[in-house]
């Protein structure tokens, strides 16, 4: 896809790329904090989340695992299903594990309130979440989330991981998707 074709598909950016870096050196300092001394393992949900784990992993100040997991809810469309399908699961053991997801947006909840649940049976000694964007308005399911970026309008955003149709993940700011590409 050609810049000027990127362009035309966007509206407004809601995040730059160089707040998501400054908002992620903060959070990691509290979460350095908050596992100072505890075996933490960060969860990263693919793909969305590729960009946020590299910036935010990078950001911690200590040697700390991450496993993967693949799981789909969305299609091609831009609303969330709720019917969650696992497509790669961990390689890890959650056992005695303090587990961090690390996702890319809860929009609304549903998917992360399915993986929380799927995780409670595997023995994790914690399980938190760490969102680098939310749409308070999208809510259909409250999930407890300890760490989140910002706080976003109910619109469809690509961008820093971000697809549509696997397009504009590349993209180093969250901008607003502009409806005549998915309508
Ligand atoms: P739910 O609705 O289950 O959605 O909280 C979670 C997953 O849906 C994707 N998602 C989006 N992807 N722009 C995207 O590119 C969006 O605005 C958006 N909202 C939700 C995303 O994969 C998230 O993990
Ligand atoms: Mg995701």
């Amino acid at each position: 896809m050609r810049a000027a074709e990127i362009q035309s598909d966007l509206t407004t950016v809601l995040v730059t790329e160089e707040e998501i870096l400054a908002k992620l050196e903060e959070i990691a300092a509290q979460v350095a904090v908050d596992y100072a001394g505890k075996d933490l393992l960060l969860v990263g949900v693919l793909k969305g989340a590729v960009m946020v784990m590299a910036d935010f992993s990078r950001a911690l100040p200590s040697s700390v695992p991450m496993d993967w997991m693949a799981v789909s809810s969305y299609g091609a469309g831009t609303k969330s299903s709720g019917v969650v399908q696992i497509r790669k699961d961990l390689d890890t053991d959650l056992h005695d594990k303090h587990v961090l997801i690390v996702e890319d947006i809860i929009d609304s909840g549903l998917t992360l309130s399915w993986l929380l649940e799927n995780f409670a049976s595997r023995g994790a000694l914690s399980i938190e979440v760490f969102a680098l964007l939310r749409k308070p308005d999208a809510a259909k399911v409250q999930v407890d989330c300890r760490y989140v970026g910002f706080d976003i309008p109910n619109e469809f955003v690509v961008g820093y991981g971000l697809d549509y149709a696997d397009e504009y993940r590349n993209l180093r700011d969250v901008a607003v998707l502009a409806p005549h590409v998915y309508s």
